[in-house]
């Protein structure tokens, strides 16, 4: 793989919810055997936003932990774009709060982008555009991928739902992750697989569907990024999906096999089978830590699993190669290659959530459906007090007065 143009990921930084709901709690909660959750889906926990962490609150402290860890000057950044499916407005963009609210300069492109799960892989691309086209002059982009998934208390979504927000700076020389452009394969196709009505707060979706039209994005844009390859995982150092759960990453990485092998792998057939567990278990499953223990944040999952990679691998692996594949429901998706950077490890300890995440409180299961129901009237809400939901030295939004949405630090 050449790697002639230098642009890509320059910092990195995770945001999320203080409270979870442990998926055995849940399981007991809805009567289901926990290892359904636990090994089924291979989840653990999931983040649940309060009323008063929204989008936006998570998104402004992703963007500032990137910003300050990485040593980055605000007025560096010429665009700035939110990918989200959990706008806070049918019109006005998330990322426009998320400039007030961080700081950035007047002389910035802002815009939010929305396709359910692939919102912030379409502004990373996107932004890698806009520097390699000479645009940017010098400057960098900041890419913010910030939702909270919601499906409803007793759906089969339930305990894949999540919250939380990845910032990643965009540049020209980039510390942590370098994208080949040409390496770039994309893939859309109309599907009702997931979706969510503009009058409804929680997300729709045929689920078994769903994850056949994964998998057909993922076949469609690897075909794109690199043609018929037989040979492409065993020059790969780690396989990074978009992980909806983690179960989906050992469906997503059996399909890259089926590509290469030219047949279906099954159970049945011993050898073969474990060369799909070996590869996985190399290549994808020491990255998925986080995801189990945070849950689906759609448009930020894939990037928080290069998270996981690099607080973990950044030394050991520089100068390797890995893929990503994005996929938001409806449909589109990316895949593409990257090369982690020399020096991507001495950046672990500001990439590493691992503090933020312990500190955690564990909702009892009433309490998770007391917040889900409060949820749903936030946005009516004319006050809001953080304090309510044991929340303190943040960001917070505090209620909707005179038709206008407030943040305020507490
Ligand atoms: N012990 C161990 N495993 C068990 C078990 C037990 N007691 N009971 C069931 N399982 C296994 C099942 O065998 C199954 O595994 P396989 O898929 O490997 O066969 C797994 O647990 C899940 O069981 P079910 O398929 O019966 O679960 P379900 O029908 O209740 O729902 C789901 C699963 C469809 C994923 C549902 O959670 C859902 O709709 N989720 C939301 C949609 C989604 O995440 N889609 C993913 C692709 S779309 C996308 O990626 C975009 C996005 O972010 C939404």
């Amino acid at each position: 793989m050449t790697h002639s143009i230098s642009v890509g990921i320059d910092a990195l930084a995770f945001a999320g919810p203080a409270a979870y709901v442990d998926l055995s709690d849940l399981a007991k909660a809805r009567g289901v055997d926990p290892a359904k959750f636990t090994k089924g889906l291979g989840q653990h926990r999931m983040a649940i936003a309060s009323p008063c962490e929204d989008t936006v609150t998570m998104a402004v402290e992703s963007g500032a932990q990137a910003v300050r860890a990485f040593g980055i000057d605000p007025d560096e950044i010429g665009t700035l774009i939110v990918g989200t499916e959990t706008g806070v407005d049918h019109s006005k963009p998330v990322a426009v709060y998320v400039h007030d609210l961080l700081g950035l300069n007047e002389r910035c492109r802002t815009f939010e982008t929305k396709h359910a799960c692939y919102g912030a892989m379409a502004g990373l691309t996107a932004s890698m555009d806009w520097i390699a086209s000479g645009r940017a002059r010098g400057r960098k982009a900041l890419v913010i991928a910030s939702d909270i998934a919601s499906y409803g208390l007793g759906t089969p979504g339930e305990p894949t739902q999540g919250a939380g927000a990845v910032a990643m700076v965009v540049s020209e020389k980039p510390r942590l992750l370098r994208i080949q452009p040409r390496t770039i394969g994309d893939y859309t196709r109309q599907v009702m697989d997931f979706w969510r009505p503009l009058y409804s707060k929680y997300a729709l979706a045929d689920g078994h569907y769903s994850i056949q039209c994964y998998l057909d994005a993922l076949r469609g844009a690897r075909l794109d990024a690199v043609g018929e390859r037989h040979d492409l995982l065993a020059g790969l150092s780690a396989c990074l999906y978009h992980v909806p759960f983690v179960k989906m990453a050992f469906k997503a990485h059996q399909r890259e096999l089926e590509m290469e092998l030219g047949h279906a792998l099954n159970k049945a057939e011993a050898s073969t089978w474990q060369q799909l567990v070996e590869s996985y278990e190399r290549r994808c499953a020491p990255w998925l830590t986080l995801n189990a223990d945070i849950g689906n944040i759609y448009t930020g999952s894939l990037f928080l699993s290069l998270i996981d990679l690099l607080r973990q691998a950044g030394a050991d692996m520089a100068g390797e190669d890995i893929s990503l594949f994005s996929y938001g429901s409806g449909c589109g998706a990316t895949y593409c290659l990257g090369r982690i950077v020399e020096g991507a490890g001495d950046w672990r300890a500001a990439l590493d959530p691992g503090e933020e995440l312990a500190k955690r409180r564990r909702l009892g299961i009433a309490e998770y459906e007391s917040l889900v129901r409060a949820g749903e009237q936030a946005d009516r809400c004319e006050t809001l007090d953080p304090f309510d939901y044991g929340l303190a030295g943040g960001l917070y939004y505090t209620g909707t007065r005179n038709d206008r949405r407030h943040y305020e630090r507490g």
